[in-house]
């Protein structure tokens, strides 16, 4: 089998991470980091966010934070790639380093000068509870439907495949008797609000390397 070996970065950025967020609905996860940059958890740049459609709650979270905000409108789109293109050409001229998908609920086909630069956040650990039309409170449903005792969140880069891609950040919160979907989803967006700033730290100082499809943080 081939080996090879990418680099997301190869050195500490040193001045603050640019980051290009794409949504898809109420953006919580962009909300998070800017509450966490505001509060000098880490240092970041917001050049742009990205909306698949133009009536997302997170569209004027943007406008509010003074950050540039696009709708590129999934369905005006008859393909993936074609879908995919506009959003990576607007992600390129905005000079990101990295992309965060916070909640963004298409699949995009991600450019090979993006490899490895594009991160998701999914609410379970997976591999399970995860993939197409697993999304939202549907995750949370799926996961106390099978009874399991422990959920949480996880930070993976995005291949072109639904929550697939090598793992950075797992954390892990208890599911307790008694919950329902939106207190387990409360319990879990509280561990991804940690998860989060935390990989992109780890990204920021070069301290992720991706082997296959292994993650591995640099001390
Ligand atoms: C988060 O829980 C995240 O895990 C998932 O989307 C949720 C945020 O979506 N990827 P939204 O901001 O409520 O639309």
């Amino acid at each position: 089998m081939e080996t090879f070996e990418v680099r997301p970065l190869m050195e500490p950025l040193g001045r603050p991470i640019r980051l290009g967020v794409l949504i898809s609905g109420g953006g919580s996860n962009l909300r998070s980091l800017l509450k966490y940059r505001d509060a000098g958890q880490f240092a970041a740049e917001f050049p742009l966010v990205i909306a698949s459609r133009p009536d997302c709650a997170g569209l004027k979270l943007a406008q509010e934070a003074g950050i540039r905000a696009e709708v590129v409108a999934r369905k005006r789109f008859k393909t993936t790639e074609e879908f995919s293109e506009l959003i990576f050409s607007l992600l390129r001229e905005a000079e990101v380093d990295l992309v965060i998908l916070a909640g963004f609920l298409c699949l995009i086909r991600v450019p090979p000068d993006f490899a490895n630069r594009v991160m998701n956040i999914h609410p379970a650990l997976i591999p399970p509870f995860c993939g197409k039309g697993l999304y939202g409170l549907k995750v949370h449903e799926a996961v106390l439907a099978r009874g399991v005792k422990v959920s949480g969140c996880t930070v993976h880069f995005a291949d072109n495949v639904y929550d697939h891609g090598p793992i950075i950040v797992q954390r892990a919160v208890p599911v307790l008797e008694g919950d329902t979907p939106q207190t387990l989803a409360a319990r879990v967006f509280e561990a991804e609000c940690q998860a989060y700033p935390e990989a992109i730290r780890l990204f920021a100082a070069a301290r992720l390397v991706v082997t296959e499809s292994r993650v591995r943080i640099l001390d």
